[in-house]
C-alpha cells in the first residue's frame, strides 16, 4: 500500500495557540494568525444565500425562501409571482433564488414558484441541478435548473417527491440518479427520478432512533457514497454504512466519543477525505466531522443559555475492519460551520459561532476566523488559524470551492424575516470570497496552468487522461505533482451534499517537456462508485499551490 501522504506537508507551517480567555470577546477573532485574504464581492446579492451550488457554466444557483416578503432585488420584465399559499405575500414581485456569474461576477434574478425553504439538492449527470422539496407549498416539489440554455430559469415537478421532505440530504448515486434521504419527521428515503411510475419511500428506521424527541438533532444527516457502493450515513451522533439497493444496514459504526450531537440544529460539518487512487483501488476511506453543539444545547438557547460550542474534530476510516474514532481538537470551537476541500486536500472550516446552536435567533458569537486542517500532516501540527471575515457568517450562511481556487462564502440570517437594523446579526445579502494563501501573489511562481485538456472535456472511467500545464520554472523533474478532481457541491446548513476528492493515480509519469512546459498521464477513476458520473473540476497541484481547475465530465 502507497504511502498516505500524497500531499506535501508545507514547508513552513503555523502552529498557533490559544488561551481560552481570548474567546471572551462578542466575536472570537484570533490575533497573530496569518494565512488567506478576504474580498467583498458584493454589498447586496438581493437575497441571503442560504443554498449554493456551482454549476459547470461557472454560474452559482443560489436560493433562500419564498416566504420572507419581499426580498431586495426585483424579478426581471415586470414579472410577479402570484402565490395564494404565501404565508407573507399573495403576489410578489420580487426574487428568492439569483444566478451568480462567477466571471462576470453579476447577478441575475431567478423565477421560483414555490418555497424552497431548507430543501436539498445536487448535481445530476448532465450538470443540470436538481433540488427537491422544501417547505409549505414546496414540500413535495423537485425543481431542475437546466443550464442548457443561457437564461435558463427553474422547472418545477409538483408532487415530484413521494412525501414531504423538509431538512433532507441529497446524494448521486452511481447509476446516476439521487438518493432524498430523511427531513423532519421523515425517517426514509428516496430517489429521483423515480424508478417505479408510481413512486416509494423506503424507510429507514435510522432515523428514527437517532432522532431526539426534544431537539432533533439528526437533521439534515452526513451522506457520503462509500467506494463500495454503500451510504456512509451520520445522525446526531452515530453512523451506519447502508445498502440503499437492499434496504439494509451493512454495519453500525461506534458512537462519536463523548456522544455529543453533531447535525441540525446542533450543526458541526463533515468531509469524505480525499480519496486517493492507487491501480484502480482506493484503499483508504476516511471521514472527518468537525464542531457542533453538546446535548441539550438547542433547548438551553431556546431558554437563553448559549452553551459553547464543540471544540472537537472525530476521525473514522470506514474502510477499516474496526474502524475507531481518533479525537482531535480544533483551535476554536464552532458551530454551524462549513467543511469545504481545498483543491490542494486541505480542510478550510469557516462560518459559523461559538455559542447557541442553529434555529432562528439561537446562535451567539460569530467565529470570523475559518481555520486550515491538513490532513496528512503530523498529529498537533494539523490546524492552522486563518485570517478573519469582518461579517459574522451565523444560521443559514453559505461556502463553496469555485474553479480559481477561491471560497465563495454568503448568506446568514438568523431571523424569521429579514431584519436589518435593531438586530446583533442583521440579515445578510453581501456575498465575500475568501482566497487561501496559495492564491498569494508569492505563490504564483510556481502556481500550475493547465494547457491540456481543454475546459470541458469527457473522459472516460479507467481509461488515461494526458494533462499538459506549465510553471514558471525549469526543472527536469517536478516533485510533488498531483492531479485531483473535486465534485461541485450542493452546501446549505452547515453540510457540502456530494462533496468529493479524487487524487487521481499519475504512476510517477511526469515529465518535461520543453519550455517550462510539464506533461503527466493519469488514469480517470474506474467507476461511479468511486466517482458517479458528471461534471468535476480538475485541478494539477504542484508543492499545495492549485492551478486554476478545467471541467471535466466523466
Ligand atoms: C433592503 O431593502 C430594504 C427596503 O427597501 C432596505 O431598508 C434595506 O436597507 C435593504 N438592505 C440592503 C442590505 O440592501
Ligand atoms: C436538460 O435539458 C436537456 C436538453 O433539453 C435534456 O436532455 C435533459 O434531460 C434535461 N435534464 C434534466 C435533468 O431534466
Ligand atoms: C427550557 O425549555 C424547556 C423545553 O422548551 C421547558 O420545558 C423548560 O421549562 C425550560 N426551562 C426554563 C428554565 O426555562
Ligand atoms: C459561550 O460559551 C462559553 C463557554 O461555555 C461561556 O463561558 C460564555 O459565557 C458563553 N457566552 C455567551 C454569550 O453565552
Ligand atoms: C424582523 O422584522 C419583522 C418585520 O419585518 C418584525 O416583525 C420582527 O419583529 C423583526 N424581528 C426582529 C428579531 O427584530
Ligand atoms: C508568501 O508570503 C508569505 C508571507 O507574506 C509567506 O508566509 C509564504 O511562505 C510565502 N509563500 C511562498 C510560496 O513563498
Ligand atoms: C505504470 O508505469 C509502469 C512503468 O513505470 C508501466 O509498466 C505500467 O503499465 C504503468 N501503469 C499504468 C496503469 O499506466
Ligand atoms: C512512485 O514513486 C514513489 C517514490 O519514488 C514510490 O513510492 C511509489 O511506489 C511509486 N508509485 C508507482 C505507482 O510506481
Ligand atoms: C514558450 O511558452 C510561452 C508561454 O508559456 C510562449 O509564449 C512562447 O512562445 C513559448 N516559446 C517557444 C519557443 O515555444
Ligand atoms: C503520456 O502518454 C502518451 C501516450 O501514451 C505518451 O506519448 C506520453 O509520453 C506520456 N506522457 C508522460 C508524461 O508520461
Amino acid at each position: 500500500m502507497a504511502s498516505p501522504h500524497f500531499l506535501i506537508m508545507s514547508s513552513s507551517f503555523l502552529y498557533l495557540f490559544f488561551a481560552t480567555s481570548s474567546f471572551s470577546t462578542s466575536a472570537a477573532t484570533a490575533s497573530g494568525s496569518g494565512g488567506g485574504s478576504w474580498s467583498l464581492l458584493h454589498k447586496t446579492i438581493g437575497i441571503s444565500a442560504m443554498h449554493m451550488q456551482l454549476l459547470p457554466t461557472d454560474r452559482v444557483i443560489i436560493f433562500d425562501r419564498t416566504d420572507f416578503g419581499a426580498s431586495n432585488i426585483s424579478l426581471p420584465d415586470g414579472k410577479c409571482r402570484v402565490d395564494p399559499h404565501d404565508t407573507v405575500l399573495k403576489e410578489d414581485c420580487t426574487a428568492h433564488s439569483v444566478e451568480y456569474d462567477v466571471t462576470l461576477n453579476s447577478i441575475r434574478p431567478l423565477m421560483v414558484l414555490t418555497d424552497i425553504w431548507c430543501s436539498s439538492g445536487g448535481l445530476m449527470p448532465d450538470g443540470s441541478l436538481v433540488q427537491t422539496g422544501g417547505y409549505n407549498d414546496g414540500e413535495r416539489v423537485v425543481r431542475v435548473f437546466n443550464n442548457s440554455c443561457d437564461k435558463c430559469d427553474w422547472r418545477e415537478i409538483e408532487d415530484g417527491l413521494v412525501v414531504k421532505r423538509w431538512y433532507a440530504t441529497n446524494h448521486i448515486l452511481p447509476d446516476g440518479r439521487q438518493i432524498v434521504i430523511g427531513g423532519r419527521a421523515r425517517f426514509s428515503y428516496e430517489f429521483f427520478p423515480k424508478t417505479l411510475a408510481s413512486g416509494k419511500a423506503y424507510s429507514l428506521p435510522f432515523l428514527a432512533q437517532t432522532n431526539d424527541l426534544i431537539s432533533e438533532n439528526n437533521l439534515y444527516p452526513f451522506v457520503f457514497l462509500n467506494t463500495d457502493g454503500n451510504l456512509f450515513i451520520f445522525a446526531n451522533n452515530r453512523a451506519i454504512l447502508f445498502d440503499y439497493s437492499q434496504n439494509q444496514v451493512v454495519r453500525t459504526f461506534p458512537e462519536i466519543p463523548g456522544g455529543e450531537p453533531r447535525n441540525y440544529p446542533s450543526p458541526g460539518s463533515a468531509v469524505l477525505l480525499p480519496l486517493r487512487i492507487v491501480q484502480g483501488k482506493v484503499v483508504v476511506v476516511e471521514v472527518l466531522i468537525c464542531g457542533g453543539a453538546p446535548k441539550g444545547a438547542y433547548v438551553n438557547a431556546r431558554n437563553g443559555t448559549f452553551d459553547g460550542a464543540l471544540n472537537s474534530c472525530g476521525r473514522i476510516k470506514i474502510s477499516d475492519p474496526e474502524p475507531k474514532w481518533v479525537m482531535e481538537t480544533m483551535p476554536l470551537s464552532r458551530v454551524m460551520g462549513d467543511m469545504v476541500l481545498l483543491p490542494n486536500g486541505d480542510v478550510l472550516i469557516i462560518n459559523g459561532a461559538s455559542n447557541g446552536t442553529a434555529g432562528w435567533e439561537l446562535g451567539r458569537n460569530p467565529v470570523l476566523n475559518p481555520i486550515i486542517y491538513r490532513p496528512y500532516n503530523p498529529v498537533n501540527s494539523r490546524f492552522e488559524v486563518q485570517n478573519p471575515s469582518t461579517i459574522p457568517r451565523m444560521y443559514h450562511s453559505t461556502a463553496i470551492l469555485l474553479r480559481d481556487g477561491r471560497i465563495l462564502v454568503g448568506g446568514s440570517n438568523p431571523h424569521k424575516f429579514y431584519n436589518f437594523t435593531n438586530v446583533a446579526f442583521p440579515t445578510e445579502l453581501s456575498m465575500e470570497a475568501f482566497s487561501p494563501s496559495y492564491l498569494d501573489p508569492n505563490s504564483s511562481k510556481i502556481r500550475p496552468k493547465i494547457i491540456f485538456p481543454v475546459t470541458q472535456t469527457k473522459i472516460q472511467y479507467g481509461k488515461p487522461i494526458v494533462v499538459q500545464f506549465t510553471v514558471q520554472i525549469q526543472v527536469n523533474r517536478l516533485n510533488r505533482i498531483s492531479v485531483i478532481m473535486v465534485a461541485p457541491s450542493f452546501n446549505t446548513h452547515s453540510f457540502s451534499m456530494n462533496q468529493r476528492l479524487l487524487v487521481l493515480d499519475n504512476n510517477n509519469t511526469t515529465k518535461f517537456v520543453g519550455n517550462m512546459t510539464y506533461g503527466v498521464n493519469v488514469t480517470a477513476p474506474p467507476s461511479g462508485r468511486i466517482a458517479p458520473s458528471g461534471y468535476y473540476m480538475l485541478f494539477v497541484v504542484y508543492q499545495d499551490v492549485p492551478s486554476e481547475g478545467i471541467w471535466v465530465v466523466i
